[in-house]
């Protein structure tokens, strides 16, 4: 860090006996000081660990630059282009969705733009990610990918963009890049994805901005601890992907158990698991029923004993690649 580098901090208070969270977005770094130019607070009304859960599908939590970010969306990878993916992206809208996770690598960001303006939603009120792949990692191409991408979305903005994979060699050109996108106003955040603790140590020590989400493999196989205190520690979020193991751990005994004591499915329980544990969350579905079961989730609430019986389930499974281990 140099003197005058704007920095991020994060840190937390209690005002009387309530408890509040302070961004401090704009510090500078002096000789031998920070000075705080601009401070955000929220009150924490309902703690779990020092956040706010969120309560309904609209809902959002509050990224390390203020930007409000919906806790619940849809995710679309390996849904196709066209029909599938427009009715998709419809279902869950009209069922109060207001995120979406679409990426240049699912090649179906048209049909979500094109969802997106049927719908007649006001652009302001829906999230819309998407990531830079692979083969456009480092700084000119990444700027291309992105105009490529709103080209496609149909959209002049971005709410989250994301590094897709940690290219070695490619993504601290590939964030500077998203640093400038971020700095032009072209989008509202910008974060990783599948970066472990040391790509996010190695990218903060020349990042002039701090990713605001970390959106990795996460499911009650795989629960990630260690990165997920890590990336908590330094105030970014974490989102899941596969939250529902693409569908392979629905038959989890364990969870069935649970689901039955609550009149709720696997699935539901899965995300509810997600929502106490303030990890943002995307599950898929190409079905409107599942989409709208998927969302049905604010009506109950997981006992400290059966998170800590999902917590227990973790045996480090992967469904998809390491991330210092991929090809792509
Ligand atoms: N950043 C990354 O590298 C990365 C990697 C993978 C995924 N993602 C993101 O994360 C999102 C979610 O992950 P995912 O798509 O792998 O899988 P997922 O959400 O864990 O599971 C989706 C699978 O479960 C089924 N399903 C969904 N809801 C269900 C329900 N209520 N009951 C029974 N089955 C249900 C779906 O089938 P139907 O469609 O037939 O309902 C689909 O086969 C992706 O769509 C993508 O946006 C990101």
């Amino acid at each position: 860090m140099v003197v005058g580098e704007v920095i991020p901090l994060v840190f937390s208070f209690y005002k009387g006996s309530e408890f509040y969270k302070a961004i401090a977005l704009e510090g500078t770094l002096g000789c031998t000081s920070i000075h705080v130019i601009k401070i955000y607070y929220q009150q924490k009304n309902l703690m779990y660990g020092g956040f706010v859960m969120i309560k309904n599908l609209q809902d959002t939590t509050t990224l390390l630059n203020g930007v409000n970010m919906p806790g619940f969306g849809l995710g679309v990878w390996q849904v196709k282009e066209g029909n599938e993916v427009v009715n998709s992206v419809k279902y869950a809208i009209k069922a109060g969705y207001k995120s979406i996770d679409t990426a240049a690598a699912y090649k179906n960001e048209a049909g979500v733009g094109q969802a997106i303006k049927e719908t007649g939603v006001p652009r302001e009120e829906l999230f819309i990610t998407t990531k830079v792949w692979n083969a456009d990692q480092g700084y000119e191409s990444t700027l291309t990918a992105f105009e490529q991408s709103t080209k496609k979305l149909g959209v002049d903005y971005v709410d989250l963009y994301l590094i897709h994979w940690p290219v070695a060699g490619k993504y601290k050109d590939t964030w500077k890049a998203l640093e400038k996108l971020y700095k032009d106003g072209k989008v509202r955040a910008i974060g990783v994805s599948n970066f472990h603790q040391h790509h996010l140590e190695d990218l903060l020590a020349d990042a002039e901005i701090t990713p605001m989400v970390n959106q990795i493999e996460l499911h009650p196989l795989l629960t990630q601890v260690e990165l997920r205190e890590f990336c908590k520690s330094i105030g970014m979020k974490v989102e899941a992907w596969s939250p529902l193991g693409s569908g392979k751990i629905l038959d989890n005994p364990v969870i069935k158990e649970v689901a039955e004591k609550y009149n709720k499915t696997v699935a539901q329980v899965i995300l509810r698991w997600d929502i106490q544990h303030d990890i943002i969350t995307i599950p898929k579905s190409t079905k409107e029923n599942r989409i709208i079961e998927n969302a049905d989730v604010f009506d109950f609430e997981l006992s400290a004993e059966d998170m800590a019986k999902i917590d227990g389930l973790n045996k480090n499974e992967r469904t998809g690649p390491d991330p210092d281990n991929f090809n792509f």
